[in-house]
């Protein structure tokens, strides 16, 4: 089945961005996924397409008007019917909300449509937040001048995940954060780069040495550049062969930093 997106937003081109270009842009040809916007100026009905005001108890900014952007969420609703969605969820893209990470991403992609609200200005009425809405969701503790790149952030996650999309079916299961593990380093031709060489074992052609290397990598790099997220892996469950790879990659990089300095 098709993953349905509606989209709710009063810049519809910006969405070209995600739908004609690169892995999403294809995905979308194939059908793999398909993105429909909604603008609530065309559910207005005064000649100015009025889709704000000013906010009550006064202070700066414009909050959005509940009533266009319900039409618009009813108008979503029907068409996600009709494209036989029946799991469907309202979510607002708002630095308030819950912050995005790979489990949230996996959830809202077991789901068959989605409705994503991109608010602008100071936010949307809150009354509309709390009859329309499921979930909000922030991509991260700062503030951007509008929820549709926060939307497209999200799109792009979910479309990684849904069958089809990636050209390998294990890129998205070796992406970082997949085993709440960083990913290791990657290389390329040429061997030696300004002479800096490509290290030896991943010219090695030995399978279970490169695998047990990438993994180290992983967990070093992870142990290194986020702590959470090892504390985390290792409250899971962490294998026997992973915490031996871990020890050992402590080892060396303790005994290379005595020798830098
Ligand atoms: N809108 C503005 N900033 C945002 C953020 N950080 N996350 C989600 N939506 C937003």
């Amino acid at each position: 089945m098709t993953f349905e997106f509606d989209v709710i937003t009063l810049f519809p081109e910006m969405f070209d961005c995600i739908t004609k270009y690169g892995v999403t842009g294809r995905a979308e040809k194939n059908n793999l996924y398909n993105l429909h916007t909604w603008d609530p100026r065309d559910f207005t009905k005064d000649t100015r397409r009025t889709v704000d005001d000013r906010p009550f108890g006064g202070g700066p900014g414009m909050v959005m008007l509940a009533q266009p952007l319900e039409k618009c969420v009813t108008a979503a609703k029907i068409r996600q019917e009709k494209c036989g969605v029946s799991d469907t969820r309202v979510v607002y893209l708002t630095p308030q909300g819950r912050t995005l990470d790979h489990k949230l991403v996996k959830e809202f992609s077991r789901l068959s449509g989605l409705i994503l609200i991109s608010g602008r200005y100071e936010g949307l009425d809150e009354r509309l937040i709390k009859q329309q809405v499921q979930d909000e969701v922030s991509i991260g503790d700062y503030v951007l001048s509008g929820g549709e790149l926060p939307v497209m952030v999200l799109i792009d996650c979910i479309a990684r995940q849904i069958p089809g999309v990636l050209g390998d079916p294990e890129s998205a299961s070796q992406d970082s954060f997949v085993d709440e593990l960083l990913d290791c380093p990657h290389y390329t031709r040429p061997e030696s780069y300004l002479g800096n060489v490509v290290p030896n074992v991943l010219l090695s052609g030995d399978h279970d040495k490169i695998r047990r290397w990438r993994l180290q990598q992983s967990l070093g790099r992870t142990w290194l550049r986020r702590p959470d997220l090892l504390k985390s892996k290792i409250e899971q469950g962490i294998t026997i062969e992973e915490k031996e790879l871990l020890e050992e990659f402590k080892i060396a990089y303790g005994a290379n930093k005595n020798k830098v300095n």
